[in-house]
Order: structure tokens, then sequence, then C-alpha cells
């Protein structure tokens, strides 16, 4: 099978085309939500590139910007915010079957709170335009304490009740660290930045995955679990918490040149490198970059793991041309500011569901089914046999 090229085929006396594995280079839709450009240099978060909106926005504006189209005015940021405020919390039935979770992968806990949000909606399939706005911004304001609830009850027996008094960043840092520590103003700006940035990115995995559910008009909360299961794979949002790991199993900035040539040799992937799109830079990195070197003016460990990742970039981009990606900085990141690694792949989530809801929107709004076709290779012409005769053989 072809792996670069789309090809024409002829079946059954019509025309297919065969795309290349993985839809690498496949246009599969249009949209006006986020893309790379046509250089594959930066992200456009609806006009704006993302270095820019990760820079300055906050969480509200820039969910805003995403979900809406447009960067809110002072009136519209208000309300929005109200709006999401009034929906960070979740109810006591979902506390209380978060009660009964095994500590397991948080991930898990995602998908089946989100599940329950579900089915606790009287009207989970109203698709008018009120209805789909709504269900997002509750979605989005509840899945952080879903996350939070579920780590800390299943763990500790913790509950942890949401502050509506502080902005979204700042509140879901406080629930993530277990809620008694109030983080700090940069570490709050910090993280801020990171959701921003994890906000959307074109057609990913997990976007993608909630489209296609999004494509058969099946609910907005079945769409997001399937795209938490998604995120949930190590290959994408799973590789934050793997770089964390790597960093930590290297210890020492000087050994990560030794551990890069000992995977590259083994055929191993290092984990925060490289991208399906960005082949020579991802500009998320810039921008956390920048909020590691603010924390590293005063804290220790960010100075050592912002060398850390100086090696490894010059390592992989001198022996193999692969540049680092968001996952190896958001890792550094989350690491300083001392949240369980756990819990840095439900926080691609808490991000990344605000693209998630604002494809489902765009995408029920201009549906068509996306259903692709097979090219079947196994055997043909075999009649079924009665199990004695079977076994016999
Ligand atoms: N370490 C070592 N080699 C790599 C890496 C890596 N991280 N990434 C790609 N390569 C190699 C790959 O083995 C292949 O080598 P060769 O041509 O010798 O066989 C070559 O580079 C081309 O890579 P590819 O597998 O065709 O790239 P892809 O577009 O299919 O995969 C990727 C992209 C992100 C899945 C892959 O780079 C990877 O597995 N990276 C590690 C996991 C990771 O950091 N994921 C986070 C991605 S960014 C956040 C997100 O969107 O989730």
């Amino acid at each position: 099978m072809s792996t670069t090229l789309c090809e024409k085929v002829v079946r059954e006396g019509r025309e297919f085309v065969r795309v290349p594995k993985g839809l690498a280079n496949v246009i599969i839709d249009q949209t006006t939500i986020s893309g790379v450009d046509p250089e594959g240099k930066e992200t456009i978060y609806r006009g704006y590139l993302i270095s820019d909106i990760g820079k300055h926005a906050s969480f509200e504006e820039a969910a805003y910007l995403i979900l809406y189209g447009e960067l809110p005015c002072e009136e519209e940021l208000k309300e929005f915010s109200k709006k999401l405020n009034s929906e960070r919390w979740i109810p006591t039935k979902l506390i209380d079957a978060l009660k009964t979770v095994p500590i397991t992968h948080p991930m898990y806990y995602g998908a089946f709170g989100v599940l329950l949000l579900g089915m606790y909606d009287p009207d989970p399939d109203d698709m008018s335009r009120d209805a789909l706005y709504d269900r997002a911004i509750r979605i989005i304001a509840k899945l952080p304490v879903i996350f939070a609830n579920g780590w800390y009850l299943s763990r500790y027996g913790n509950e942890i009740k949401p502050d509506q008094s502080l902005r979204h960043a700042g509140d879901v840092l406080r629930m993530i660290l277990g809620g008694g520590i109030v983080p700090g103003d940069i570490e709050v700006r910090a993280f801020e930045s990171s959701l921003v940035l994890y906000m959307d990115h074109g057609f990913n995995a997990s976007t993608f995955t909630n489209r296609v559910i999004a494509s058969t008009l099946s609910d907005m909360y079945s769409a997001v679990a399937g795209a938490i299961g998604a995120l949930k794979g190590p290959l994408h949002g799973g590789a934050n918490q793997r770089a964390l790991e790597m960093m930590l199993e290297i210890g020492e900035p000087e050994k990560a040149r030794a551990y890069v040539e000992e995977k590259l040799k083994r055929k191993e992937k290092v984990m925060g490198f490289g991208h399906r799109v960005y082949k020579v830079h991802d500009p998320r990195t810039d921008v956390l970059r920048e909020w590691l070197s603010k924390l590293a003016e005063y804290n220790p460990e960010a100075r050592k793991f912002l060398a850390m990742i100086d090696e490894l970039e010059k390592a992989m981009w001198e022996l193999k041309r692969i540049p680092s990606n968001v996952d190896l900085y958001t890792a550094a990141l989350y690491h300083v500011l001392g949240i369980p690694k756990d819990l840095y792949t439900p926080i691609f989530a808490i991000a990344r569901v605000v693209g998630w809801t604002a494809h489902y929107i765009e995408q029920v709004t201009h549906n068509r089914i996306i259903r692709p076709k097979e090219e079947y290779v196994g055997p043909t012409g075999f009649k079924y046999m009665p199990i004695e005769e079977r076994c016999r053989r």
C-alpha cells in the first residue's frame, strides 16, 4: 500500500482514492476554527497567530475566540466569564459516582464523568444553536472539576470544591493541586498560557475522532468522551506525561545526549519530539520557553529543566533533524508547578475540550457523515462449515 501519495483505484466499477497511511497530508474538510498556515510554521486561531494569543489572551478570551470566531468585547467577556464560572461545579450524584471509581488512569474519569453529564442532560440531542453553545460552556466548565475529583477522591477520599470567585485557569490549577494551595500570579499565568496553547490544533487525532462522532449526529457528550479516549494515547496527549518521565529518568542535563543516542540507536521514540505538521519548529514552544525562563529566575528546578531541554533539543536536531514539540515544555512547566504527572494529560483535555466543542458545532452545522472506505485484502470464497467438519481439517 502506498504510504505517501494519493492514487485513484477502481473497485466494483467505481472510482476511489487511496490515501496515505495515517491520513498524512490528506485534507479531509474545511474549517474556520484553527489550522496550520500553508508553510507549516504557525497555527492560526480564527485569524490570529497561536503564539500571539498564547502569550496575551486569558483562558476566557481564547475560549470565546475559538467558540464564537472573534475576540470578545468587554461586555461579552464579562457575560461569558460569568457563565463559565457559574457552571464550574458538578452535581452531587456525579461526586457520588466518582467516589466509587478505582485508582486508574485519570483520563477514564474524564470520559466517564462527561458521559454521566450527558445522562443528566434532559435533552442531549437538542441541536439548536443556543443549546449547543450552552452545552459547550457547561462541558468546558465542568470537565476540570470531574478530573480533579476523580483523582483526589479515588486516591485520598478528598472532595475538591471549585471556587467560583476565581477565574477559570487559576481555579483549575488550584483544584489540580488538591485545593489547598493558592498558586502565585506568575504560576497561574504560565499555566493559563499552556491551556490557551493546547486549546485547539486543526484536525489532530482527538479532534478528528470528535468530528467523526459528531458527523453521525450523536450528542456532544459522546463526541467529547471519544475524543478523550483518543487524546489519552502516548503518541498524542499522553506524550506530556511520558516526556516528564523521560526527563526524570535522564536526571541531569549532561546525560541527555547519551540518552538520545541510545534511544535512536534502538529506534525508539524520544517523547516530546516530532510532529505530523511541524517539521522544523513548533511555535508553541517559544511561548512556554518564555514562561519557564521567567520561573527559572527564582526556581532552580525550572533552570535545571530548561538546561535539560536545551541538551535534548541540540542532540535531536543534530542526530535526527527532529524539533521538540509543545509536550516537552508543558511537561517541564507542570513539573515545576508541582502538578502530579498523571494529571498532565487531563490538563491537555481540560484545554482541548474548547476546540472539541467548537469543532462539534462546526461539524453538525455543515454535516456530512464521515465514512471512508476500506480496502479489504483478506481471503475470499470460504464457506461456512459445521464445527465438527472444521476441526477435522
Ligand atoms: N523520536 C525519535 N524518532 C522520531 C520521533 C521521535 N519523537 N518522531 C518521529 N521520529 C522519526 C520516525 O521514527 C521516523 O523515522 P524513520 O524515517 O527513520 O523511520 C521519522 O522520524 C518520521 O516520523 P513519523 O513517525 O513519520 O512522524 P509522524 O508524523 O507519523 O508522527 C508523532 C508524529 C508526533 C506521532 C511522532 O513524532 C512521535 O511519535 N513523537 C513522540 C510522541 C510525542 O511527542 N507526541 C506529541 C505530539 S505534539 C502534541 C499532540 O498533538 O499530541
